[in-house]
């Protein structure tokens, strides 16, 4: 480190709200890495089901994350490694994001996962986008976003999201798996989704992407 200030961009919020494809393209226009956090929770939570681990266990889970390595390799196209595999692809089903849920309520699964995510960001900045950026893992950079939808509206994204993947799904089944993953990372002891006043809250329900993009990278450049 050369005590340079990297450009910290923190976008927050809950599942559906177009954090991941915003946080892409807010990172191309700023030209830093767009760093998903939320990959890293699921390739635990993968390590957990494909070892049988019960995510529920946080003894169990403290002790499989002793032994695993996660690596996150920003990029174009940004990869996820499970003990060196790649699984960018294999973590993006429901059954993994249930997991992922469960597996992020444990402190020591944080605390790993969180030094990981601060060594990125301290080595070349970047969009950082998840559930605890701007409250936990960079509370110090001016840049923070929280970005909402109503859940009905997250759920038809998510619904969308899951048909252009091939999968047919039924919508109520998918409305409830995001209110219940919602009340899940919401009301955890350890680091749940929230926000405070240094944060700009962007409610996207009825806004295209690029608008949403345009506010953010508005802002950071007034602030910069
Ligand atoms: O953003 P996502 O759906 O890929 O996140 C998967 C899970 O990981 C989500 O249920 C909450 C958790 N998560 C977290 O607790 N903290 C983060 N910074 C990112 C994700």
């Amino acid at each position: 480190m050369n005590g340079e200030r990297k450009l910290i961009v923190a976008i927050d919020g809950p599942a559906g709200v177009g954090k991941s494809t915003t946080s892409r393209m807010v990172a191309r226009e700023l030209n830093i890495p767009h760093i998903d956090t939320g990959a890293m929770y699921r390739a635990l939570g993968l390590a957990a089901l494909r070892e049988e681990v019960d995510t529920h266990d946080e003894t169990a889970l403290e002790e499989l994350t002793e032994r695993t390595q996660i690596d996150f390799v920003p990029g174009q196209r940004s990869r996820v490694l499970l003990n060196g595999d790649d699984v960018t692809a294999l973590i993006r089903t429901p059954e993994v994001s249930m997991a992922a849920s469960d597996v992020s309520t444990v402190p020591a699964v944080r605390r790993v996962l969180v030094r990981l995510q601060q060594q990125l960001g301290h080595r070349s900045g970047g969009v950082l986008e998840g559930r605890d950026i701007g409250t936990k893992v960079f509370p110090e950079t001016p840049f923070k976003f929280f970005l909402t939808a109503r859940p009905e509206v997250r759920a038809r994204r998510r619904f969308d999201e899951l048909v252009g993947k091939g999968t047919f799904p039924d919508f109520a089944t998918v409305l409830s798996e995001t209110l219940t993953r919602d009340e899940q990372d919401s009301t955890r002891a350890e680091s749940p989704l929230t926000y405070d006043e240094t944060y700009t809250v962007i409610d996207t329900s009825d806004l295209a992407i690029d608008e949403v993009v345009a506010a953010i990278v508005k802002r950071v450049r007034s602030l910069c």
